[in-house]
Order: structure tokens, then sequence, then C-alpha cells
């Protein structure tokens, strides 16, 4: 059976690993360096089995020797960012706990995929990419689903309908410079256009590009996990069954839509192996311009990191 090491078991980390789960498509191993954290998520996931009507193969460890011979790890390790602590702070924190997981990962599981959910998203990927020493291929980064989902969630509140006939597409960083592409976003089809006035349009890009915030400033203490952990279960399904999706997620630009050298959030296909393709779709002049400077304040966070040393 395939093997998915989930690394940090906190709200997204066993929120991934319950998705991955209930699909069976796995054997799922949850680490945590707290002492019987991941053990004991492990196991009340395992103890849902019978209610729920799965049988996978859960495992909980401390130590990253668990990741050996995983066929994809998702890093959700992380510290979050707290009162005072300014973003730059956070960034060089989480580069320190992604590139020792990392470490780990290249000993350990030298032909895995890794899917990147740890912020701030894209410079981790960048981290990810650098300490892993793997190709663009086998790094990825899950955001753009999450502030594509969002978007479509807030398309199907304001028009009343059910989120499951609607499609929307996020580019960019995973930051207030996302690219949400109205062109994209659409209901069975229709363009949103079509549905909605230009203001309450302008009100969906805007609460989009904030949506990571909204979900904090509700929940105080904690962040948004639930959509997220569905978003990275997602890219591993298609990873390890190799049913494709094109989808948005942070890559390592090498060219496209003039953008390289950076990670950031593009149109790609992901299926079995990882990255199978990277779209250079039609975006009209704003889109295109968001993009871009988007990729620039993702570079700035990877050159503020690379100078620190
Ligand atoms: C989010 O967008 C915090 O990145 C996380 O919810």
């Amino acid at each position: 059976m395939r093997k998915v090491s989930v690394i940090g078991a906190g709200n997204v980390g066993s929120t991934v690993a319950n998705e991955l789960a209930r699909r069976e498509i796995a054997q799922v191993c949850l680490v945590d360096v707290v002492e019987g954290f991941a053990q004991g998520k492990a196991l009340d996931m395992a103890q849902a089995g019978p209610i729920l009507g799965y049988g996978a193969l859960l495992s909980g460890d401390q130590s990253l020797d668990a990741v050996r011979e995983s066929d994809v790890v998702v890093i959700t390790a992380g510290a979050r960012r707290k009162p005072g602590m300014s973003r730059a702070e956070l960034l060089s924190i989480n580069a320190g706990v992604v590139a020792g997981i990392c470490r780990d990962v290249k000993k350990h599981a030298p032909a895995a995929v890794v899917i990147v959910v740890t912020n701030p998203l894209d410079v981790m990927c960048y981290v990810a990419k650098k300490s892993t020493g793997f190709p663009r291929d086998r790094v990825l980064g899950m955001a753009g689903m999450l502030d594509s989902a969002r978007m479509a969630a807030f398309v199907a509140m304001e028009l009343g309908i059910s989120p499951v006939d609607v499609r929307a597409m996020v580019l960019g960083g995973h930051g207030e410079s996302m690219v949400p592409v109205v062109d994209f976003a659409s209901v069975n089809g229709v363009p949103i256009r079509q549905l909605l006035s230009e203001e309450k349009i302008e009100a969906i890009v805007e609460r989009t590009r904030k949506g990571g915030g909204e979900i904090v400033s509700l929940l105080q203490t904690l962040s948004a996990f639930y959509a997220p952990g569905a978003g990275a279960a997602r890219m591993v399904e298609a990873v390890l069954t190799g049913r494709s999706i094109l989808v948005p997620a942070s890559v390592w630009a090498t060219g496209e839509y003039g953008i390289k050298d950076t990670f950031v959030g593009l149109p790609v296909i992901v299926g079995e192996g990882g990255l199978k393709k990277v779209l250079e779709l039609d975006l009209d002049e704003a889109a295109l311009k968001g993009l871009k400077s988007s990729a620039d304040s993702v570079r700035a966070g990877i050159d503020a990191l690379s100078s620190e040393g």
C-alpha cells in the first residue's frame, strides 16, 4: 500500500490525515514533535473507522524516521503568528522547521512528492525545494485550492446556490496579493459576470483575499483547517491515484507568465508523481499584472530569507 506521512498533527495536519484515512487510498502516518500527540490522534481516527466504515492503516510517531519510504509527505508543521510577532520572525522560525523536516524527508523518503501547507506558503515551498534538492515536479504548495474554494463558497453564498456547481481559480502567492481570476469563475459553465454585478464581484474578490484573516479573527487563537486540510488531501489523492486535477498550486516558476526564480500559485495539472504541467492560460492585463507583482512579493520574502543566511 502507498504511504503518506503528514508532518504536524495540529488542526490542519489531522484534518488532512482524517480526509485521507476516509478515502482508504494510503497508509497514513502522522508525525508530531509533541510526545504522544500524533499517536493519540492516529488512534482516535482509527477508532472512528468502525463507525464511519473505513479501515485505513493509521499510525502516529514522534520521530521523523517514520517518514521512511513515504510516497507523499505533507508538511503542515510550523509556528502560528502570535501577537507581537512580525511576519519576518514567523518566516525565519518556520523556515528552520521546514528545513529540518526536509532533511529527514530527503534521507528517508528520497522519492517522495512533498506538499507544503506551512505558512508563509510560497516561501516555505522554496525552503522545501532547497532543503530536499527535489526537482520541481515533486515540491508543490497547497494554497490556491483553498483560496479558490473560498471564492467559490462566497459566490455560492451570494447566489444562494450549492457550492458544488461553482468553480473559481485564484492564482498568485498566498497572501493579500493573490489574484482571484474573475474570468475563470463560473457556475456550471456560466461566467459569474453574467450572474453578479461588478460591485458584488469586487466584494467577493476582496473577501477572498482576506479569507484567511477573516477566519483568524473569528477563531481568535486558531486559523482555518477544514478547507486547508481538504485541499491538501485532494492534492495527495491526485498524486497517489493518478486522477489528475487542474488546480492552482504553488510551483517553482521557470519563465511562465514572465515569472521565474520564485514559487507562486499558477494553474497546473497535478497527477501521478506530482506536477504534470504548468498551464499558460490567457489572462487579462490586470490579472497578469497582479500575478507578476504577487510573484515579486514572494521573491522578496525568499530574498529576505536568503540574506539572513
Ligand atoms: C489561511 O489562509 C492561515 O493560510 C491560512 O487560512
